[in-house]
Parts: C-alpha cells; sequence; structure tokens
C-alpha cells in the first residue's frame, strides 16, 4: 500500500498503521567514538508480539550505516539471512523471539544533516527524533516500539570527559590509549525517538530540585566553558517549571538526573530526550548583556516546553508520527499557560494569538495547508508545523475552555495514569476528557476530533438584533469552512465566550437565567441562535473573548464600534484584537486609496483608531504599560497579506506607515514623557514590570523614529553607548536600521566591533539587517552571505539572514522582476545539498504565491520550476512540490 511518488518517495498513509510484530524488552549499546568514526555495537532482546503471527518477519530501520556484523541468538547471520530494501531490514527467523546483536560504523564527522549522530563544535550529540535512530543504528525506530536502555560510551578522554546518556550514570572509568568510558541506564522504557547520546568538553552548572514527594533530583546545564555565565536564567526557569507541573498537573519527575545540553548546531528549538534535554544555544543562554527581553522569555518557554514533555510526550508518548499533536499541541498549550503565569497573562495570550494568526492562518490557507492529525505524508520532519504544534495548541486549550479548568485536570490526570508507559493516539486523549468528566465518550470523540481532522480555519458570521421594547437580543452564530480534497467538512464544536458594552461599559445580561456580563456558549451545529434578555440598551459584541477559538470572525462592527471596544471592553485581549481589526480594516482602504491614485495627505481625525488611542492610550501607559505597548504594534504586512486576496507588500506597507503616522501623532507628547523616564538605562531586572516598561520605551523610540527621526537618532545613539544591557542596544540597533536614521551605518559597524565574538549577538546583528523594511535590504542580504562570519553549516545564522530575508521581509523578498525569489532558491540548493531539514524549512516562504498578484506568481512558479528540475532532498522535494501543485 506504499505509493512510488517520482524516483524515491514514498506516501505513508495513518490508515495503513500496523502494530509492530515483535516488542522489544531492552536496548543495549555500546558506542565507541574514534578518530574519524563511530562504532555502535546493539543488542536488542525481541519477543513475538501475541497478536502477531507465528512466521512474521522482525523488520527494523537503518540508514547509512555501514554494517560491520550481525548475529542471532550469538550465532552470525549473513547477507542471505536478511532483506534489506532501501531504509527497511527484514529478518525471517526471529520465531518466538531472541537477540539480534549488530555492530555498524558511522561517521560523525560528515553528517551534515544534524540528524543521528554528528558533531556540533567538535561536540558529539545526537538528534533522533523523529527518524534518526536508524542512522546511528538498525533499530525498529518507530514510536511505538518502547524499550528501557542501557548505554556505554567510550571516548578519548583528553577531548570528550564529558559522557552522558539518558538516565542514571551506573559505571564509569579508564580504558587503553588515553581512552575512558561511562555506562548509563535508563529504567523508563522509552521510544529511540527520545534517545540521546552527548560526549565532549563542556562545563557544567549544578542545582538541585526537591520533588513535592521529597526525592532531590540534580539539574545540571552543560555548555561550552565560556557560556556558563549564560545558564541562571536557564536554571531557574526549569525549577519554576518543575514546580509548576506539579502544582499545576500534578506530574512530578521520575529520574534523579534532569541534564540539558547546549550545541550551537541545531535544526530547531530544543528536544526532550529523556532526562538529557538537547537544546540549541539560542534557547538555552541568557544573560541580560547579551540576551533581549523575548530572548529572555523564549528560554524560560522552552526549557518549560520541553521539561513538560516529560509527561506530555515522553512518560505517555505518540503511537506513530500521525499523532505527533498529541505531544506537540497539548505542551505548547501547557509552556503558554505557564508564561502566562511568569509575566502577564494578556500579553502572553495576544501574542501567542498575533503568531497563530500570522503564521497558521497563513499556512492552513495555502498550498501547505494540512491536518492536525494528517492523514499522509512523505517526509515527517515536514510535519513539525505551525498548524500542529499552535493549531494543536488551540484545540487543547478549546477543551479547557469546554470544560473548565477543574475537568480539564481531571481529563489530564485521567489520560496521564491511564496511558503512563505506552504510545497513545488523539481519540485516548480525547476519550479520556469524556470519561474523567462523565460525557458520552463516542460522541465527544466523534466531535472533538473533527478539529483534528478538517484542515483550514472555520469562519464564523455573527449576526444580532436588538429590540428596544423587549430589552431582548437575539445572536444568531454560523460556522463554515473550506473542503479540502477528502474530507467532507461537518460542524466543529467551538466554544464562544463574550460579552456585551454599552455606551459607559460591560452590561450584565441574562441568557437562560444566568445573569453575567460575560458568557459561554458552544456552537456545535452549522447555525445556531441564543436569546439574551435584560439587555438594557443596544449592545456592542465583544466576541471570541481571550480568543476562544481559532477562527476567523465576520462580524458587522462598525469602525464607532470598534472604537467603543477599544475605549471600553473590560477582556483586555479584546481591546487589543478590536484595534488589529480596525487598523487592518484602514490599512487596506488607505492602500485602496492610493491604488486609486489618491494621494492626498491623512489627518488623525481621519482615522478612527488614531481617534480612539488619543481619547485612552496615555492613561493606559500608565495604567498597563504592557498593553499600551502592544497597542502601537499595528499589524505587521504577514498578517496583513492574509487579510487580502491579492498581496502588494509595497502598497500595505506604504499605508501602514501612513496610518502609523495618524496614530503617533497625538500621542506624540505622551511618547515624550514616556522615553524621559529612561527604564531602558537602568541594570536589567527580569520581572513583568521592568520588562513591559523596557517595551514601552522601545515602542515610543520606534514611534519618535518617525515624528522626529533627528531627536530619535540622537536617543538611540545614547542607549548604544550608555546600554546597560542588550534590551536597549538592540530597541535601538533596530530603530536606527530600519527606519534608516542617520549614523545607522556607523552603529552597525560598532556593533560588529563589539559584539563579533558573541554568536548568538551576531545572529541578531545578521537578522536586523537582514529584515530591514526596504527594496535595499536585498543588496545587504547579498553581502552578508560573503561576510566573514556567515557560516551556511550553522542553522542559526542561516536562519538571521535567509530565513529573515524570505519570511520576515517582504518589502525586499517580494521584489518586482523576482530577484528576492532567485536569492532564496540559489541559497536553497547550497543549504539543502547539506541540511534538508533546514532547506525545506526555509522553502515554505514561497508558499504565499497564490496571494501574489500575476507578475509575481509568474516569478515564483518559474523559480518553483527550475529547483524541482534540480537534483534535491526528498524533504525539501515534498515541500516545493505541494506548493506547485
Ligand atoms: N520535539 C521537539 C519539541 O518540540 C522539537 C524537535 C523536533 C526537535 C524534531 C528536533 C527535531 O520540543
Ligand atoms: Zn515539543
Amino acid at each position: 500500500m506504499k505509493t512510488e511518488v517520482g524516483l524515491t518517495a514514498i506516501t505513508i498513509y495513518l490508515k495503513d498503521y500496523q502494530a509492530p510484530h515483535y516488542a522489544l524488552e531492552h536496548t543495549d549499546l555500546h558506542v565507541e567514538l574514534l578518530s574519524d568514526c563511530a562504532e555502535v555495537s546493539a543488542t536488542l532482546r525481541f519477543k513475538r508480539a501475541a497478536s502477531a503471527p507465528k512466521d512474521a518477519a522482525l523488520t527494523l530501520l537503518g540508514a547509512d550505516l555501514e554494517l560491520l556484523s550481525v548475529a542471532w541468538n550469538d550465532q552470525p547471520l549473513s547477507a542471505d539471512d536478511w532483506q534489506w530494501q532501501g531504509e527497511t531490514w527484514q529478518f525471517n527467523g526471529a520465531g518466538e523471539g531472541g537477540v539480534l546483536s549488530t555492530k555498524v560504523r558511522i561517521y560523525p564527522d560528515k553528517n551534515l544533516a544534524l540528524e543521528g549522530l554528528y558533531r556540533s563544535h567538535g561536540l558529539y550529540c545526537t538528534q533522533c527524533e523523529a527518524e534518526g535512530f536508524r542512522k546511528i543504528t538498525l533499530f525498529p525506530d518507530r514510536p511505538d516500539v518502547l524499550s528501557t536502555f542501557r548505554t556505554t560510551i567510550v571516548a578519548d578522554q583528553a577531548s570528550c570527559p564529558v559522557l552522558l546518556s539518558n538516565g542514571n550514570c551506573v559505571a564509569s572509568g579508564k580504558a587503553e590509549n588515553g581512552r575512558h568510558f561511562a555506562t548509563w541506564e535508563d529504567p523508563h522504557p522509552k521510544p529511540s525517538y527520545l534517545f540521546a547520546l552527548v560526549a565532549g568538553d563542556l562545563a557544567v552548572l549544578r542545582d538541585s530540585f526537591t520533588t513535592a514527594s521529597g526525592r532531590e533530583v540534580a539539574l545540571e546545564i552543560y555548555t561550552a566553558e565560556v557560556d556558563q555565565d549564560k545558564c541562571d536564567h536557564a536554571m531557574r526557569s526549569l525549577q519554576t517549571a518543575m514546580r509548576w507541573d506539579e502544582q499545576r498537573y500534578g506530574c512530578e519527575y521520575d529520574l534523579d538526573r534532569y541534564m540539558i545540553v547546549a550545541v550551537s548546531h541545531f535544526n530547531m528549538g530544543a528536544m526532550e530526550n529523556k532526562g538529557l534535554n538537547v537544546f540549541n544555544t539560542s534557547c538555552v543562554l541568557a544573560h541580560p548583556a547579551t540576551t533581549t527581553d523575548a530572548g529572555f522569555q523564549r528560554v524560560e518557554a522552552v526549557v518549560a516546553h520541553e521539561y513538560f514533555h516529560n509527561w506530555s510526550g515522553n512518560r505517555v508518548t505518540c503511537r506513530d508520527w500521525f499523532q505527533l499533536c498529541l505531544k506537540e499541541g497539548f505542551t505548547v498549550f501547557r509552556d503558554q499557560q505557564f508564561s502566562a503565569e511568569q509575566l502577564s497573562p494578556v500579553v502572553q495570550r495576544l501574542e501567542d494569538v498575533a503568531f497563530l494568526q500570522t503564521h497558521q492562518f497563513a499556512e492552513d490557507a495555502g498550498p501547505l495547508a494540512h491536518a492536525v492529525r494528517p492523514e499522509s505524508f512523505v517526509e515527517i520532519n515536514n510535519f513539525y508545523t505551525l498548524t500542529i504544534y499552535e493549531k494543536g495548541a488551540e484545540i487543547a486549550r478549546m477543551l479547557h475552555t469546554f470544560l473548565g479548568a477543574e475537568g480539564f485536570r481531571r481529563g489530564s490526570d485521567h489520560y496521564f495514569k491511564t496511558y503512563d508507559g505506552q504510545a497513545a493516539i488523539v481519540e485516548d486523549f480525547l476519550s479520556s476528557m469524556a470519561i474523567a468528566n462523565g460525557l458520552a465518550v463516542d460522541t465527544f470523540v466523534c466531535q472533538w476530533l473533527r478539529w483534528y481532522r478538517q484542515p483550514g480555519t472555520p469562519v464564523v458570521r455573527v449576526t444580532s438584533a436588538w429590540h428596544a421594547d423587549s430589552k431582548t437580543l437575539s445572536l444568531t452564530l454560523t460556522q463554515s469552512q473550506t473542503s479540502h480534497a477528502g474530507v467532507t467538512p461537518e460542524p466543529l464544536p467551538i466554544p464562544v465566550r463574550l460579552g456585551f458594552i454599552g455606551e459607559t461599559g460591560e452590561l450584565t445580561t441574562t441568557l437562560a437565567s444566568v445573569s453575567a456580563s460575560s458568557h459561554q456558549l458552544l456552537l456545535e451545529k452549522a447555525e445556531q441562535t441564543w436569546h439574551f434578555s435584560q439587555v438594557e440598551q443596544a449592545p456592542v459584541l465583544s466576541l471570541f473573548r481571550d480568543f476562544s477559538a481559532p477562527v476567523r470572525v465576520q462580524a458587522a462592527l462598525s469602525d464607532e464600534d470598534l472604537a467603543r471596544l477599544i475605549r471600553l471592553d473590560s477582556n483586555s485581549f479584546n481591546r487589543w484584537s478590536a484595534t488589529y481589526t480596525l487598523a487592518t480594516r484602514e490599512i487596506l482602504a488607505l492602500a485602496e486609496q492610493y491604488r486609486r491614485g489618491d494621494v492626498r495627505a491623512r489627518q488623525p481625525q481621519d482615522s478612527a483608531l488614531a481617534g480612539a488611542l488619543a481619547a485612552m492610550w496615555p492613561a493606559l501607559a500608565t495604567s498597563d504599560p504592557a498593553l499600551a505597548s502592544k497597542l502601537l504594534q499595528l499589524p505587521n504586512l504577514a498578517y496583513l497579506s492574509d487579510q487580502v486576496s491579492c498581496y502588494d507588500p509595497a502598497a500595505l506597507q506604504r499605508a501602514r506607515e501612513a496610518l502609523l503616522l495618524q496614530v503617533l501623532t497625538p500621542l506624540e507628547g505622551s511618547l515624550q514623557s514616556i522615553l524621559a523616564n529612561e527604564h531602558m538605562l537602568t541594570p536589567y531586572v527580569y520581572s513583568a514590570a521592568a520588562m513591559a516598561a523596557r517595551s514601552l520605551e522601545a515602542v515610543a523610540l520606534d514611534a519618535l523614529a518617525r515624528l522626529q527621526p533627528e531627536a530619535a537618532a540622537t536617543m538611540a545613539q545614547r542607549w548604544l553607548s550608555v546600554a546597560p544591557h542588550m534590551s536597549a542596544e538592540q530597541a535601538a540597533l533596530t530603530t536606527l536600521v530600519h527606519q534608516q536614521l542617520p549614523g545607522a551605518d556607523a552603529a552597525v559597524q560598532a556593533f560588529y566591533a563589539r559584539w563579533q565574538h558573541e554568536p548568538l549577538v551576531l545572529d541578531q546583528w545578521f537578522a536586523t539587517q537582514a529584515s530591514a523594511p526596504h527594496a535595499s535590504a536585498r543588496n545587504t542580504v547579498e553581502a552578508l552571505l560573503q561576510h566573514d562570519d556567515f557560516d551556511a553549516a550553522v542553522p542559526n545564522r542561516v536562519r538571521a539572514v535567509v530565513g529573515q530575508f524570505a519570511s520576515n521581509n517582504p518589502v525586499a523578498f517580494h521584489d518586482m522582476a523576482g530577484k528576492g525569489y532567485d536569492l532564496l532558491a540559489q541559497q536553497l540548493l547550497l543549504i539543502d545539498a547539506r541540511n534538508p531539514q533546514l532547506a525545506s524549512r526555509l522553502a515554505g516562504a514561497l508558499g504565499i504565491w497564490p496571494k501574489l498578484d500575476p507578475a509575481r506568481q509568474a516569478c515564483v512558479l518559474k523559480t518553483l520550476d527550475a529547483l524541482l528540475n534540480e537534483s534535491l532532498s526528498s524533504d525539501t522535494r515534498e515541500t516545493l512540490t505541494r506548493i506547485r501543485a
């Protein structure tokens, strides 16, 4: 049932899932790290599954392995005893079970794809999710085969003093010829994708944590010696996350040690290997001098995310990779909840929502759209997507909203308890939620499963009528979805939280004899109507409070209605979302006006948004600086691109700048006095209040650059010269470069001179230039690619330049003549030859083509066709083929 696509690509279908014929009882690995290769000996104890046929074949997977020997129950086997086709290795004589011993040779130094065992700055490390373990040894490399592991690593003591693997270190000592060894035992059965091994010269920060039941856990963060001063924040975040998971989910840690290792070559953010997380340096290292506020927040969130996987992912894992959202969506929801409790809940929510609406909505509306639980894939690495992570998290959140915090906790308790040590599927998660809450399981699972099966963003249309004589309001909600190949959409369960805003504020209204200022409905049919009573005046509806469902809302709200929400809604999230809606509306109208050739200058009084903000923003800047700073960050081009049918970046950019000027002009005095506070120039403190003050000043500086460029330039220079931390330096540099203020070039040079020895700061330096919103940035990017510090082997650096250009600089990327696409295509070919996962991800930027005008569409299609004629990895070929289709 495997389908050949092209030459080698094979499509795998969820419907073809078959349970493994053999269980793996134990894995014993012996890894010799030698000067130019590694030799891996594996001893695997198999037992035939009761359900498997008597003559079942033992099927293992292997890729890029040099097979040195194979034995079954200590009897050597020869090549006639097995079949090896592609990655699949089969042996027919396994009977009831037995012990398979293999020895293979691999080449970590030549591994540039960063999957399997590879070296990063001399450090050996592994990345096994999703299918990397088969590049280390022949193995049933699938998530539903779990076993205990015992791993011995032998290496040169001088160059690799530190030898780590999962679990507990049970033996270590000297070996011959200046070598040494360490043996690790992991008592928790796990699938191979959670295996990890690290060997190298690392320094360590140690601390500890005492679990709720009183067990002492050693915490260790391993980094290069020079980075040891950047580990405190990650350690504090880890301890906070461990306590939080005990308190909120009753989840306690289950080994004596928890280790984090920082590596500079990594394809993703971090990896939750059991007891031995491997992190991209960018997600673990933080120091006020080198890390911005956003960087600090990211470290906290990723450390928590990987830690939370210990239960949602490791103790309960996934049966197959179609169920990826089971661990990722749920864990993202958990880390979002955690982050919301650390700093500002509203800011956390609106940032998560803006991210979803900007990037996931676009993915779901474009050629790469897929279900949260897809039915098929070619390359699983292509499915670590925004849909699986972010939309997956929104589904968990809707269940939380629908069942309530306590009901959701009952469900998660049931899930962790019932499936502990097992490989589960989405249905298991849903049925746990139903059973623990006494709901009809079949109906509940069938209904909620639709969210996992139906791609695309649903649309909810809202109509309402207020009757003055009876003081009642009828509300009708209609849901619709576009149908995707093979899936006929059925109505989804959609939680709707809403309130009513009168002329002077929140109204209390009654629904089914419950009087409240905020109600929660469940829209579960194609169309439903509700009747509210005691609605004393004509209200404006505050809909989908806190974004209670990941849908697009169509409601006939006038500019005045939106302005009322911005001023008076008690739900802060909805105040923000009303500014987004109104700003989008005004930007699109301006762009249309320019298109008609009407280029009259705009006054603040022409903008309802400017009026609403002028009335409330100065006071908000004092009472809630975090929210205030967000209200001035109008939707960016990526967000706007999803709101239009034909995307012209330059026109939208011009309209957006014009609206910004209208909005900021009346706030000038207020912005000046904010900047006079100079919180930015005080020593770094990681707290919600300090971060809000800094973020407000950064926004104010950026605003000032539009109103008084000279004054803003002077201030930015001052920040750069006396900055006590990177948050101030980065804000100043971004404003100078992005707004092309006087002195920008010199500042770029000086920043480089100061930070050239800090790779993560240098990434920011590259990214700031590559994302400067001007057509000229394409030339800058060409130059940056030639820079001595550009290194195509380091994914962080590639993303800082190529990724920023293609995904975060629409004005430069969408050059009319297609030069931006050419640049990307050239880079993709270079990158794909060594790192397919990285190239495939970057290629996703071309998925925007259906939104472009015909001329640009033609350019992208030409680029796609040219690329598809080249020799490509299966990862990148699948992505480009799906984009082209
Ligand atoms: N599982 C990791 C996470 O989300 C992401 C990852 C996937 C890392 C694949 C590496 C490879 O936490
Ligand atoms: Zn994850």
